[in-house]
């Protein structure tokens, strides 16, 4: 495992995924602990991209309970179909979110956060969690962001799997 990720931030959003992809394959390869890989994906988005927060939900019963995580101190139980996350663990879809004050039911963990990201993460055809960025940006996330994080949550799946 890389010690240190080689980050670029100079260069297009798609060029900085692009670079990091691989990294995290490289970062996870050989280790099969759920929790850890979380933690390190987190930390390596976190690194790369500088947002305000970005971390995970986990499923437990009828609610999504706080995970790995990088940022401030956030929400720790979400109940499912409730905010953006919970949404999207109900539609079980990618929900990019231009404007959370537009978003009826979103959950302000923190006052910060103005647009937001939501990928749930399916593994045997349900859904095991979510995968949630929040920037303190309007309008900052797009189908780029939609198309490279799916990739991340299935390289993490693929290697909790193994
Ligand atoms: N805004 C989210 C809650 C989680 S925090 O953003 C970390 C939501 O509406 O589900």
């Amino acid at each position: 495992m890389a010690e240190d990720l080689i980050i670029n931030q100079s260069v297009s959003k798609e060029a900085q995924y692009q670079s990091l992809l691989p990294q995290i394959e490289g970062l996870l390869h050989g280790e099969s602990d759920f929790v850890a890989n979380m933690a390190n994906v987190a930390a390596a988005l976190k690194e790369q991209f500088q947002w305000f927060w970005v971390g995970f939900y986990l499923v437990k019963g009828d609610e999504l309970v706080l995970g790995p995580f990088q940022g401030p101190v956030a929400c720790t139980r979400i109940k499912k179909g409730k905010g953006v996350c919970g949404t999207s663990w109900a539609q079980r879809t990618t929900l990019v979110v231009p404007d959370v004050d537009d978003f009826p039911g979103h959950i302000a963990c923190a006052s910060a956060s103005k647009s937001e990201i939501v990928l749930p993460l399916i593994n045997d055809n349900e859904v095991i969690g979510v995968l949630d960025v929040d920037s303190e940006f309007l309008d900052h996330f797009n189908d780029t962001d939609k198309l490279y994080l799916e990739q991340v949550i299935s390289i993490l799946l693929n290697q909790n799997s193994k």
